[in-house]
């Protein structure tokens, strides 16, 4: 999305066309990381402790239910072979085909795989020898003994088709994800994208191809890429992370216009004892405290059409308690324990809300599925919102419009040290710190007219 950024000077708040000298800055902080990503990239070998897709993480597909395409089949890339492993493990396809959003499923082997990968104790040890029933099933689960250590799988959505979201990827890549990279063993970072439908392939192939070939970071969760669908995208990334054999402990969900820092989001993982908390943790930033809100405004992006969710099914939502999807974590124990319901809710829809299947926000239906396991959902002041400061305490930072071009400027705080010790800016719009709908009203003056982001 192209806008005007709008700083301020003096007390005057004013569209920029001129660069000043905080563009001048990030131009040319980001022509040095430019300048270094590419250099990094032109040296041959694994970078930055990138592991091998394709041999550490195994496939699953979701249950025959899954109908039009829209489903939840993980493709995980391979950057060696240029291939993706595709339905059933050891099983490649090139990537452009796997692009395909015709390309064949789920064939009754495929959904019996699916199941037989969901009962190995790579699930931690969930017992699902055939779909569970929803109902008064909790008792299936166990989450098994997890080790002290922290073994994080972050999964950042992305747009499959837009050159933004290249951008951001980029971005990305060059400054928060390589940092995690080189200085946390224990951290997996993966992007998330679906495919682009039949309109758009031709114009997004090659590109998608050779990104994924030559960065290996990008999971295609099956499914046209759309802003309705993105709730299949994300549990496609819960089943992902879940799936893999290196039994990760937590895992945190963002997109792909947010900063995280990890010291940050591990001294906000802790509990009162100082000690990571490692079991029925759902962590992040409540934007509505008094939670979800049904809204009827046809206006609205979150608009909720009376003829899908009459008044007593809409009421059922009002007020649930949720965290913003644009970042929060999970203890294993509670992603399992989510991709289960999802996945039993999903074979067995006569035992879900009536809301579930017409639905979209997952956020909220996130929300939705953790209080099932009578989780209570903890704020954290470091995952902060796009109308917060970047204080020093920043673990996530929503960066909404400003992703990517404020991206490579954080991070040269960050890794100056400079951010630690104060807050830094982290805006190009100028609003009341805080005031919701102050940066609201700001936001959209400067976005087109129409356009939602
Ligand atoms: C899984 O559940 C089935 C049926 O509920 C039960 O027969 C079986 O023993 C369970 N397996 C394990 C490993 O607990
Ligand atoms: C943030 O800055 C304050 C004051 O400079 C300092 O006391 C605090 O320890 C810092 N917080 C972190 C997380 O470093």
């Amino acid at each position: 999305m192209r806008y005007t950024p709008v700083l301020s000077v003096g007390r005057e708040r004013r569209r920029i066309h001129a660069p000043n000298v905080l563009s001048i800055i990030f131009f040319l902080l980001g022509c040095t990381m430019l300048a270094m990503s590419s250099y990094r990239s032109s040296k041959s070998g694994p970078v930055c402790g990138r592991s091998m897709l394709g041999t550490d993480v195994h496939m699953d597909v979701a249950s025959g239910q899954m109908m039009q395409g829209q489903g939840l089949t993980g493709m995980a890339q391979s950057s060696q072979q240029h291939m993706v492993q595709f339905v059933v493990a050891g099983n490649y396809v090139p990537i452009r085909d796997a692009l395909k959003i015709d390309l064949p499923t789920a064939t009754k082997e495929v959904a019996y795989h699916a199941r037989a990968t969901l009962d190995d104790s790579s699930v931690g040890r969930m017992n699902s020898s055939k779909y569970p029933s929803a109902e008064g099933r909790d008792d299936l689960y166990e989450p098994g003994d997890l080790d002290a250590g922290i073994k994080l799988f972050i999964g950042i959505t992305s747009d499959c088709c837009s050159n933004l979201a290249q951008e951001k990827r980029n971005a990305i890549r060059a400054t928060w994800k390589q940092k995690i990279e080189r200085e946390h063993g224990g951290v997996d970072i993966k992007f998330f994208l679906s495919q682009p439908g039949p309109d758009r392939y031709d114009k997004v192939v090659k590109m998608l191809e050779d990104e994924s070939a030559e960065n290996g970071d990008m999971i295609f969760v099956r499914g046209l890429d759309t802003y309705g669908n993105l709730k299949f995208k994300v549990f496609g990334m819960f089943k992902f992370a879940s799936s893999s054999p290196k039994e990760y402990t937590h895992v945190l969900k963002t997109d792909d216009d947010c900063y995280v820092r990890m010291p940050l989001l591990l001294e906000a993982i802790k509990g009162e004892d100082g000690k990571p908390i490692m079991r029925n943790l759902y962590g992040g930033c409540q934007e509505n405290p008094d939670g979800f809100k049904l809204i009827r405004d046809p206006k609205s992006k979150w608009f909720m059409p009376y003829e899908e969710f009459p008044d007593d099914v809409g009421k059922q939502l009002d007020g649930l308690k949720y965290l913003a999807g644009w970042g929060y974590i999970m203890s294993r124990d509670v992603m399992l324990y989510v991709v289960w319901k999802w996945l039993s809710f999903r074979a067995h829809p006569e035992q879900a809300p009536p809301w579930f299947s017409n639905f979209q926000w997952e956020d909220v239906i996130m929300g939705y599925l953790v209080e099932q396991k009578g989780v209570k959902l903890k704020e954290h002041d470091g995952f902060k919102a796009a109308w917060r400061s970047c204080s020093n305490n920043t673990a996530v930072r929503h960066l909404d419009i400003d992703a990517p071009s404020l991206v490579r400027g954080l991070y040269e705080q960050e890794v100056s040290k400079v951010w630690i010790k104060k807050t830094v800016q982290c805006n190009s719009l100028i609003f009341k710190p805080g005031d919701y709908d102050h940066w609201r009203a700001v936001r959209n003056e400067v976005l087109p007219a129409g356009a939602h982001v």
